[in-house]
Order: C-alpha cells, then structure tokens, then sequence
C-alpha cells in the first residue's frame, strides 16, 4: 500500500489562550477539509487539548500532544498519561523533541514513551536529529543511536506505528531548513538503519518527516528533493493558511 503524506503541526507553547487556540483550531478545521490523501495531524498543548478535539472520526486528520508521561499511571506529580490522552482521542504523541530532550529526556525515557503510546495504540512520533555536523560524519552515529534506543522495545510487527521525525538542531526554529540534498542523505541513513533492525521492506513501510523552518514555499522542495514522506512543522502550524498550504502542497504530491 502506498504511504500517504503526512503533515504533524507542533504548536509547542503556543497560543497564550484558549481563546486563541479556539480561533486558530477553527480555522484549521475548515479549511483542512479540502485535503483529500495526505494525513494532517495537530498537536496543541495538552491542557487545550480536549476543548479543541472534536469527535470527529475523519481518516486524514487527526489530533495529537507534544508530550506524554514514560510511567503508565501512579504518583507522579504534572505528568500525562498514555491512557489519559487516549481517552481524549489523542491518535499522535510527538516523543524526543530536541527541546525536550533539552530539558532532560534521555532515549531511555524516549523508550519507554514509545512502549506507552503504543501500548494504547497511540502513534508516536519519534524526533531525531543532530545538534551538529562534523567532517567525520559522527552526527550519523549519534542519528543512529538515537533511534536504536528509542526504538529498542518495539518489535517488527510494530514498527509502522512510528513516525520518525528527522529534525536537524540547526534548523529547528531557525532561518532556513538544511538543503534537500542533505535531507536525503538522512533519509537514506534513516532507512538503512531501521533496515538494519527490522528488515527492508519494513524499513521502506515507516513513515519519515523531515521538520525544521518549514513553511509553504519551501516545503515542495524540502519533500520532493529529501524524498520524505511529509514535514513536522513548527511555527508555520501556527498560522492556519500556511498551515493548509503546506498540507496542499503535501496532498499534491500523494
Ligand atoms: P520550526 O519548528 O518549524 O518552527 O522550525 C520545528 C519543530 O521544532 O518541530
């Protein structure tokens, strides 16, 4: 089956209210409604979560958190459960992000986030991503390591569920994305290792996101020269019309 495109919108902390999440989710609902192959998906902050997510039951958006708690229930104070956002609806969960683990998530964690989310049928999009290149090519090893960890306790028949999200330091929150050549070459590297670990056929099967200063004019060459399979967008998802033209750019080459 062919993979369909995919578009992840990570609003991070943003907007400041929910009045504003409100006007921006509206906006995104009705025009999103015009996509018809590629998968959109938006991640709000979980505390506006459940007011923004509709029961809805299209099979091209979708809703999704930024976060989760690696413990599946019990005493830890400010954390969110796999099973509580489940029961929200949630059918992403973004885990690795580099501002996250800038602030202390370790791949052990990343791992076990993902055995969560899985466990509850939830998709986790796993980021990637170097913090910086070097002429011996480390940055691949460091890639590497990254997704043998975080993905260490899923096992084959699982691995489709996983997104993985390559997201260059540099370029997250950034001026310009890298070259589409560059994504490529990770893109290539990506597919070889999960080839490594389950196979090629599963490996070509896994979904792979490129993310880092997307917006609509950029996003046709960064998909069609990386050859990925769709874009983690940061800023750009906060703003509905770029947003659903980076989804159209994505649903015109599905
Ligand atoms: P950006 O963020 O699109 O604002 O660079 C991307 C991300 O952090 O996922």
């Amino acid at each position: 089956m062919k993979k369909r495109k995919m578009v992840i919108g990570n609003w991070k902390m943003s907007p400041d209210t929910l009045k504003e999440a409100q006007v921006l989710n509206d906006s995104i609902k009705r025009k999103i409604g015009s996509i018809k192959k590629t998968i959109a998906v938006i991640c709000p902050p979980s505390i506006f979560f459940s007011t923004l997510k509709t029961r809805s039951s299209s099979k091209k958006f979708f809703y999704g958190v930024q976060n989760v708690a690696k413990e599946r229930g019990g005493a830890y104070t400010g954390e969110v459960s796999a099973s509580m956002i489940k029961s929200l609806g949630a059918a992403f969960a973004i885990v690795g992000h580099s501002e996250r683990r800038a602030m202390g998530e370790t791949d052990e964690d990343v791992c076990k986030k993902i055995q969560a989310l899985l466990a509850e049928k939830i998709r986790p999009v796993l980021c990637v991503g170097e913090s910086a290149m070097d002429e011996n090519a480390n940055y691949l090893s460091f890639i590497k390591n990254q997704l043998t960890k975080g993905l260490s306790g899923v096992v084959a028949a699982n691995i489709t569920e996983v997104v993985i999200a390559y997201e260059p330091l540099s370029a997250i929150g950034a001026k310009n994305p890298i070259t589409s050549h560059e994504i490529h070459q990770r893109n290539i590297f990506i597919k070889k290792v999960l080839a490594d670990l389950y196979g090629k056929a599963k490996a070509f099967d896994v979904t792979i996101l490129y993310g880092g200063s997307v917006n609509p004019d950029n996003a046709r060459e960064l998909v069609e020269g990386g050859e990925v399979d769709g874009l983690l967008v940061g800023r750009a998802s906060l703003n509905a019309d770029d947003f659903f033209r980076i989804a159209k750019v994505m649903d015109s080459l599905s």
